[in-house]
């Protein structure tokens, strides 16, 4: 069974990876965000891995047909058959995921986690007193963490048009090589990456997860939006930042 996995495994990563530009990326999760970027990367030419706790599940069934030349194996085998791992999982369960799912050296680990929870107003406020990228980091400090994808929903990610092909994704991490890496295969699927800086920014970006949530929860429904950067506005001729006194 282990040996019939493996094959598998090498079979999927081999059969599509010989195409130019093309990753084995490693989606852990096959819930709403899973299920929405697992599909749009397999049509940009990439192989998907999901990792998840049930591979003969009907909605993996389902998910694997909505996504050319996948498989669907354990978290664990999938983080081990790729060099580019997703997480798209609750944050209640990433903890446990990750110290269990090692070893995680070299491998590039796209984080879209929001370490968020309900708070007494029925907004979501940070749960953590950084953010999820950063402790996720910690916990794999020999793999390269980039927060991606955090800040936008998950049905515009497997439809950009609802939003008007306008979809800013904003990269934080502290390697530019993995922003870089991160950057590309966010354009390879039509949307807009944007380099927010090093990974504490990360926390700057959970925030903005809380703030688009805003009108879902309540109930402004008409009202949802999607982040969008307009870029090339510095002031003319400025070349420098003054702070104020
Ligand atoms: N929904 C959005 O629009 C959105 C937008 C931005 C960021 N995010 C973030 O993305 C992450 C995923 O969100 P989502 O909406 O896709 O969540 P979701 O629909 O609940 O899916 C999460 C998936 O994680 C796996 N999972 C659940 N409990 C688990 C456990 N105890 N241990 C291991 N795996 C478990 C399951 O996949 P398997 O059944 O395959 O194991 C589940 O389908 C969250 O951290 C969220 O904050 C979501």
């Amino acid at each position: 069974m282990v040996l019939v996995r493996i094959l598998l495994i090498v079979f999927a990563v081999l059969s599509t990876n010989t195409q130019s530009m093309a990753d084995t990326i490693a989606v852990i999760g096959t819930g709403r965000m899973g299920a929405a970027v697992g599909p749009r990367f397999a049509e940009a030419g990439h192989t998907i891995i999901y990792g998840t706790r049930d591979s003969s599940s009907e909605k993996v069934k389902v998910l694997l047909e909505r996504t050319p030349g996948a498989i669907a194996v354990s978290q664990s085998e999938a983080v081990q058959a790729a060099d580019i791992v997703l997480l798209a999982l609750p944050w209640f369960a990433t903890e446990e995921f990750v110290k269990a799912s090692g070893p995680w050296a070299g491998k590039l680990v796209l984080d879209m986690v929001n370490a968020s929870k309900m708070g007494d107003d029925g907004l979501l406020e940070i749960a953590v007193e950084t953010s999820a990228g950063e402790l996720i980091q910690s916990w794999m400090p020999d793999a390269t963490v980039v927060k991606a994808f955090n800040t936008v929903s998950y049905h515009i990610i497997a439809d950009p048009e609802i939003a008007q092909n306008l979809v800013t994704i904003p990269l934080a991490s502290d390697s530019g090589e993995a922003k870089e890496k991160a950057a590309a295969l966010i354009r390879s699927i039509g949307m807009v990456p944007f380099d927010a800086g090093p990974l504490r920014f990360a926390r700057a970006l959970e925030h903005m997860s809380t703030l688009h949530m805003v009108p879902y929860l309540q109930d402004r429904w008409e009202d949802a939006y999607e982040f969008y950067f307009v870029t090339g506005t510095a002031p003319k001729g400025a070349t420098a930042v003054r702070l104020a006194k």
